[in-house]
């Protein structure tokens, strides 16, 4: 099977959908691999890189011609893709709740889309889970960011100057980005406290040394939610995680929101009050910025200033780490392809009730097939 490496076409995408290791990886099980010239110039692999690990370079259109899969990091529109084989595998971050249409046109065009993000969360597919892969490196991004835009230094110093005191730094939503968050600005040397709905979440925060902040005597979501996931809280809930809040969050310099609810919008855990209660020069980054925010105010992808304390609606932070989001991106596309790889056929074989299958695959043969895209 021809495996197309295409380059990206989003203005700001800096991703590349391939790194040399994958691409040997690829040819070992008997695949041949063609990239697009300059596919991975933001990533800093140059075209004889890919060269050198086995793959041909050469133009989108004769990259894509006779292509049996299309790995991508963004899912493409369809006329660009002019040339790939009917039937051909569309692999990458597809979108396809925001892109119905696109997702349309790619059954039109008889291409198998396969949604990356909707990989379930179970063992077999952690390691093909893009999620995890991106938002760990979009936690400790945040962090980094925030320490940017901070006036102050992180850890106690104690000079003949005098003391510095440890920035104080709050995690809300302690998921994979959460913990990654905490985990970093551990060791750059804040004293950091995190909280979120799951009550499972309190031990992985004291493991890091953080301390939880949690909402104690109303009932929240006892271990993990549906796949993981959190779901919606009562009123009561939301009343007292509020309180519990606004008394925190004064004491704090930095805090790093990461909370998001599947298919809702953001839950909105800062309110412009509480931010007024911040010492003026606090940060806050807001990592659920693209999914309405969980800070009142947030604007995505800007950087903005309310009552002295500055706020950042942060976007697609893997974006800003391109090397390692490639590298982790492009593990993730191989270890799905290669787990399903039939030696045989050279090329995946795709069984019709794998949960995994199932969960990711939004068009065949013609049509769209994938059930909860059909009901979005
Ligand atoms: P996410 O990105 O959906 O949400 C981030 C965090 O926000 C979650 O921890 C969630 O509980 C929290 N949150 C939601 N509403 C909140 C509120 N009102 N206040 C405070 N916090 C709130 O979550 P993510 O990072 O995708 O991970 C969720 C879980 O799934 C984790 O336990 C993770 O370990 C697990 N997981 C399992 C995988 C697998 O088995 N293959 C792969 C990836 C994650």
């Amino acid at each position: 099977m021809k495996i197309a490496i295409l380059k990206e076409t989003a203005p700001q995408e800096t991703r590349c959908a391939a790194i040399p290791e994958t691409v040997k990886k690829f040819i070992a099980l008997g695949a041949e691999v063609a990239v697009e010239s300059g596919a991975g110039e933001h990533a800093a692999i140059a075209d004889s890189e890919f060269e050198a690990a086995g793959a041909t370079i050469a133009g989108r259109e004769q990259v894509l011609t006779g292509a049996g899969a299309i790995l991508c990091i963004d899912g493409p529109d369809v006329g660009t893709l002019a040339g790939a084989g009917k039937g051909a595998l569309l692999v990458g971050a597809l979108d396809p709740l925001r892109r119905k249409e696109t997702v349309q046109a790619y059954a039109k065009a008889g291409l198998q889309a396969l949604a990356m993000e909707w990989m379930p969360r179970i063992t077999r597919a952690q390691s093909m889970d893009i999620l995890s892969s991106q938002s760990n490196l979009a936690g400790y991004k945040a962090v980094i960011d925030a320490a940017a835009a901070y006036g102050r230094a992180f850890p106690m110093m104690m000079t003949a100057a005098g003391t510095i005191s440890p920035t104080r730094v709050f995690v809300m939503g302690v998921g994979v980005a959460g913990l990654q968050a905490i985990a970093t600005a551990k060791r750059l040397g804040a004293q950091v406290s995190a909280t979120d709905v799951r009550s499972a979440t309190k031990e992985q925060i004291q493991s890091l040394g953080a301390k939880p902040i949690f909402v104690e005597n109303v009932a929240g979501i006892e271990g993990e939610g549906s796949g993981g996931y959190a779901g919606e809280m009562s009123d009561e809930y939301r009343k007292a995680q509020a309180e519990l809040v606004s008394q925190h969050i004064a004491k704090q310099d930095i805090v790093i929101t990461t909370a998001l609810i599947p298919g809702k919008p953001a839950p909105r855990l800062i309110s412009d009050a509480q931010i007024s209660s911040m010492r003026p020069g606090g940060v806050i980054v807001d990592l659920a910025a693209d999914a309405g925010g969980n800070v009142e105010g947030t604007v995505a992808g800007q950087s903005t200033e309310r009552h002295g304390v500055t706020i950042i609606g942060a976007t697609n932070l893997a974006r800003s780490l391109p090397a390692d989001s490639s590298a982790l991106f492009s593990r993730n596309l191989y270890n799905f392809l290669s787990a399903f790889w039939d030696k045989d056929k050279n090329e995946p074989d795709l069984p019709d009730d794998d949960e995994i299958v199932q969960s990711i695959r939004l068009t065949q043969s013609g049509e769209v097939v994938n059930q909860r895209q059909m009901e979005a």
